[in-house]
C-alpha cells in the first residue's frame, strides 16, 4: 500500500483553524511544515503533497488561508527529510514549460530525487483574472497540458545522463554532445532548449495527476505515474480504478506502472465514541455561509439565496469549464442520499468531496485495507482533519496497525520518490 500525506495548512477540515488543537497563524510558518514532514517521513509514507491554487480561494474571512508557494516550501523541506517523496502542485495553463521544468529540476537535485509533479490545468476563473486572460475551456487546457508536458519530459530528457564529464586535466566539463536542444514547435510554445539544469537524478520527478473528466483520465493514461481522486464509495472507487487501468494499455503502460490514490480523510479516536465526538466538534464549529460559498465555486453558480434546508436547486447542473468530475460527484451525494444544503456543507467541510472516515485505528485501518483489497485503490491520500494532530495520530496508531497486517513498509527501501511508487528512474 502506498500513502501519501496532503498537507493542508492546520487541517484539511475546513474549521480545523477555530479547533484549539491548531494554531492558524503557522500556515506561514515553515517550522509548522518541517515538523510535519517529519512526522510522516517517521511513518515512512511514500510521499506528502501540497496542493496549490493560483489565486486567494475561499474567503478569508472565515478561513485560515494565505499559505506558501509549494516549490519554494518543498525546497525547504527537502533539507530536514531524507526519504519521503515531496510533490507540489504546478499548473501548466499558467505558466511556460521552460520555468517549471528547470524548477522541479532543481527540486529534485535539492531532494536528492525526491521530487514530484501534481499536473493541473487550473480550473478556476479566479485564476485567469489573474493573468489577464478569460479562463481557457477544458479542452483547450488538457490540450495545452498534453504539449506542455512533452515539452518538459523533452527538456528533462536534453541532458544525457553521462553529459557531465568534470574532466578537469582534459578541460572538458561537458560533453556537448550529449546536451541536445528540443527545437520544438507547437501549437502553445516554441522552445529551443536545451535546459540548463543537468539532469535530474530520476531523470524526471514523479508524474501525479488529479483530474477525473473524460480528458483528465486520457490524460493520465498517457503520462501519469499517480493518480489522486475523490471517491466516495467502494463501488465508485472500483470503477475508476478499473476504468484508468484500462486505459494504460493503448499508450504501452502496464497497470502497475500508474498509482491510484483515492483520498481519505481520517479522524481518530481511541474509541469510536472518541472519534465522532471529534467530529461532531468540527461540525460545530463550521460557518455555514463559508460553506454556501465553497459550494457556489465548485459549479461557479451563486447558492447563497437558497435556503440552508432545502436541497440544491433541481435545475443546478455540471459547468463544462469547470472541475467537471468533482461537480459531478458532488451532485450524486446530495441526491443519493437526499441531502439539504445544509447537510452537503457539513458532508464535504471534512474532505471537500474525499471519503470521511472516523474511527478507531483499526477502523480506520479496515476501511483501507478493504478499498485496496477489493480493486478501489493503490494507497491513499491521507487528509488529516487537523494539524500537526491528525497526522501524528495516523503515523503513531494507523500506521503500525496497516504494518501488522503486512500492508505497509516498515522501513524505506529506496531513496527516490519513483522508488518508492515502485518505478524505475526514468
Ligand atoms: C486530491 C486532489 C488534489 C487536487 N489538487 C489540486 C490543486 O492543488 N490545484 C488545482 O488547481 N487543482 C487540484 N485538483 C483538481 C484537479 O486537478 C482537477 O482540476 C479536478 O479534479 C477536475 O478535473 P477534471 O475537470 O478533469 O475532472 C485536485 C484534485 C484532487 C482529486
Amino acid at each position: 500500500m502506498h500513502l501519501n500525506a496532503f498537507l493542508m495548512g492546520v487541517g484539511h477540515h475546513e474549521a480545523a483553524w477555530r479547533h484549539p488543537s491548531t494554531e492558524p497563524r503557522r500556515i506561514t510558518d515553515i517550522r509548522h511544515y518541517q515538523d510535519l514532514a517529519r512526522t510522516a517521513e517517521r511513518g515512512k509514507l511514500d510521499s506528502l503533497f501540497l496542493a496549490d491554487g493560483l489565486a486567494l480561494w475561499g474567503n478569508a474571512r472565515h478561513n485560515a488561508l494565505g499559505g506558501l508557494e509549494p516549490l519554494t516550501l518543498l525546497a525547504a523541506l527537502a533539507t530536514v527529510t531524507d526519504h519521503i517523496g515531496l510533490i507540489a502542485t504546478v499548473s501548466t495553463t499558467y505558466n511556460e514549460p521552460f520555468h517549471v521544468a528547470r524548477k522541479l529540476a532543481s527540486l529534485d537535485h535539492i531532494s536528492g530525487g525526491r521530487a514530484g509533479w501534481n499536473i493541473v490545468t487550473s480550473a478556476g476563473e479566479a485564476e485567469a483574472a489573474n493573468f489577464g486572460v478569460t479562463r481557457p475551456s477544458h479542452g483547450v487546457r488538457y490540450h495545452r497540458a498534453e504539449e506542455f508536458l512533452q515539452v518538459a519530459i523533452n527538456l528533462w530528457d536534453s541532458w544525457s545522463e553521462d553529459a557531465v564529464v568534470a574532466d578537469r586535466r582534459a578541460g572538458v566539463f561537458a560533453d556537448t554532445g550529449k546536451i541536445r536542444p528540443l527545437d520544438h514547435e507547437g501549437t502553445h510554445f516554441r522552445v529551443r532548449g536545451p535546459l540548463n539544469v543537468q539532469r535530474p537524478p530520476q531523470g524526471r520527478p514523479l508524474l501525479v495527476q488529479a483530474g477525473s473528466s473524460e480528458d483528465g483520465k486520457e490524460f493520465a493514461a498517457r503520462f501519469a505515474e499517480a493518480v489522486f481522486t475523490a471517491q466516495q464509495t467502494l463501488p465508485d472507487a472500483q470503477e475508476f480504478y478499473a476504468d484508468l487501468k484500462a486505459r494504460l494499455h493503448p499508450y504501452g503502460r502496464e497497470p502497475h506502472e500508474l498509482k491510484i490514490l483515492p483520498g481519505a480523510s481520517p479522524i481518530i479516536g481511541s474509541t469510536e465514541r472518541e472519534a465522532l465526538r471529534l467530529e461532531r466538534d468540527l461540525e460545530e464549529l463550521i460557518i455555514p455561509a463559508y460553506g454556501v460559498q465553497q459550494l457556489s465555486n465548485i459549479f461557479g453558480v451563486d447558492l447563497s439565496d437558497h435556503p440552508l434546508d432545502g436541497p440544491l436547486p433541481a435545475d443546478l447542473t455540471q459547468n463544462p469549464d469547470g472541475q467537471q468530475s468533482r461537480q459531478r460527484l458532488v451532485l450524486d451525494l446530495a441526491r443519493r442520499e437526499g441531502l439539504s444544503i445544509g447537510q452537503l456543507i457539513k458532508r464535504l467541510a471534512g474532505g471537500r468531496g474525499h471519503r470521511v472516515v472516523a474511527g478507531t485505528p483499526e477502523q480506520i485501518a479496515d476501511h483501507l485495507q478493504e478499498w485496496f483489497e477489493y480493486g478501489g485503490a493503490d494507497g491513499f491520500n491521507i487528509m488529516p482533519p487537523l494539524l500537526p494532530g491528525g497526522l501524528a495520530d495516523f503515523v503513531d496508531y494507523v500506521v503500525p496497525e496497516l504494518q501488522i497486517r503486512g500492508l505497509f513498509r516498515k522501513e524505506y527501501e529506496s531513496r527516490t520518490l519513483r522508488g518508492h511508487y515502485g518505478l524505475e528512474a526514468a
